[in-house]
């Protein structure tokens, strides 16, 4: 698609839409298909970049892939795997996702070595994978740096450890997954991330032949099998996309409908937004969110891990607060610099600061260390349109809602960056009676 967009706001976006798989998960669960020798069938994939750069770098490993974009239906076979004949097209790849540090544990176990190129990935903090490296090597991987990036080789197997996470990181918590699944004896995760999207791929996993349970206390046991089959499996709906056109259909002071939205796992959202005064019903098809009219409301709000407000909602539902009347307080505990976003809003009219304070009920881990990763948000004020960059997935997504609920003319650039997690984006906008148009 063209990386411009030219939207004149001011108008609700109305209508439906319809969301399908989770990015976050889909990723994952074609990364899990390397940890057998048989066919997998995952369902409900959504046509996003994020999806194509995964199957290219299943497909470098040896993977056979057959992707049926209008069923959403793909099929991935990693008969004849191998490490990448070229590492070099695989870090061209990889620039743009951080997914291959998860191809690790598999690789290991089917071919004793693995091939990691440098990580690249949304510019939110430095996001580093120090979780990841401990695990794979408390588990007996022996890692080389290399020019364009790491070898990791475990001849003789790998061997559980217990481990507790310093943070439950998602990413952390299927590394740890993936490289216990197939690993000699049992491994005890504390603190683990228990997020919607890990809980689908431990169903996943179990259906491939694993024997994993989960306790309330965040606990994750992992018992090592010798071998693990195919999988067929439906993915869970993306909560991250229903949440930002739940904000949309907010901040435009709209109605959209979002087919395929799944209340149990949204439930801290449903919260926040009923709070701040927009409206909802749940209904066996999805969720459908309207501005019911009149003053929205200022709130305080953390995010937090699942189960707490997930990180990725915070920024779509910054643009609603500005909309909001009073003074509301948003503190962000997942990463340090997530109110990158908010210097565009400002340039629209948004009254909003940062501040390094941790303005929360509780201090995070980033507190008294520089990092802006408070904000307070003043409202209401009308957004003005502007020629905006998009900074990265989430931010991008918010802005284009800040532009939709602007009056006038806004000039989006680097928008390309936003079909990498929200799937047709451009026809949803379209559908809901958006005033929309790629600059050719
Ligand atoms: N962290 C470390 N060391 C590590 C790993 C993580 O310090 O080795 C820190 C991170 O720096 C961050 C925190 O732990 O401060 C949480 O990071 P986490 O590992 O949970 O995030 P992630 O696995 O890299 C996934 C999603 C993100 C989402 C987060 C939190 C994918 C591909 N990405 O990232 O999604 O925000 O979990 O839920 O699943 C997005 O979709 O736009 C996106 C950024």
């Amino acid at each position: 698609m063209s990386t411009q967009m030219r939207i004149r706001g001011g108008k609700p976006l109305n209508g439906r839409i319809h969301v399908r798989g989770a990015k976050n998960f889909v990723s994952k669960a074609m990364v899990a298909t390397l940890l057998s020798h048989e066919t997998s069938v995952l369902r409900n994939v959504p046509r996003i970049r994020d999806v194509d750069v995964v199957s290219s770098l299943l497909g470098l490993h040896g993977t056979d892939i057959e992707y049926d974009q209008e069923k959403g239906e793909i099929s991935i076979s990693p008969h004849d795997l191998h490490l990448p004949h070229n590492p070099s097209e695989m870090d061209k790849l990889a620039g743009t996702s951080r997914i291959p540090i998860l191809f690790a544990g598999p690789l290991l176990h089917r071919l004793g070595e693995a091939f990691i190129p440098d990580l690249g990935g949304c510019h939110i903090g430095d996001r580093p994978v120090d979780f990841h490296m401990q695990v794979l090597e408390d588990f007996g991987a022996r890692r080389v740096q290399g020019d364009e990036g790491m070898h990791l080789i475990a001849d003789s197997g790998l061997v559980a450890k217990p481990v507790h996470l310093p943070y439950p990181s998602v990413g952390a918590t299927e590394q740890t997954l993936f490289t216990a699944v197939m690993a000699r004896g049992i491994t005890e995760l504390t603190n683990a991330a228990v997020e919607p999207e890990i809980m689908d791929l431990i169903a996943v996993l179990q259906k491939m032949g694993a024997i994993i349970s989960v306790d309330t206390d965040r606990t994750i046991r992992i018992e090592g099998v010798e071998e693990l089959h195919g999988y067929n499996h439906t993915a869970l709906p993306d909560r991250i996309e229903a949440g930002s056109w739940a904000c949309a259909a907010l901040a435009t002071k709209g109605d959209i409908f979002v087919e395929g939205a799944h209340q149990a796992d949204m439930m801290s959202f449903l919260n926040v937004f009923r709070k701040v005064g927009g409206s909802f019903e749940v209904t066996d098809e999805g969720i459908r969110f309207w501005h019911p009219g009149g003053s929205l409301k200022a709130i305080p709000l953390q995010t937090d891990v699942h189960p707490g407000f997930m990180t990725d909602w915070q920024q779509p539902l910054v643009v609603a607060l500005t909309q909001a009347t009073g003074i509301s307080i948003v503190h962000e505990t997942v990463y340090e610099n997530r109110f990158g976003f908010t210097g565009a809003l400002r340039e629209m009219g948004a009254n909003i600061q940062t501040y390094r304070d941790c303005l929360g009920s509780l201090p995070c881990r980033f507190g008294q260390r520089n990092f802006y990763h408070s904000a307070v948000i003043q409202g209401p004020t009308q957004l003005q349109g502007a020629d905006i960059e998009v900074p990265d997935l989430r931010g991008g997504f918010s802005h284009l809602i800040a532009a939709l609920a602007a009056d006038g003319q806004s000039v989006v650039s680097g928008v390309d960056i936003i079909d990498r997690g929200y799937e047709n984006f451009m026809d949803k906008l379209y559908a809901l009676g958006a005033d929309v148009e790629e600059v050719k």
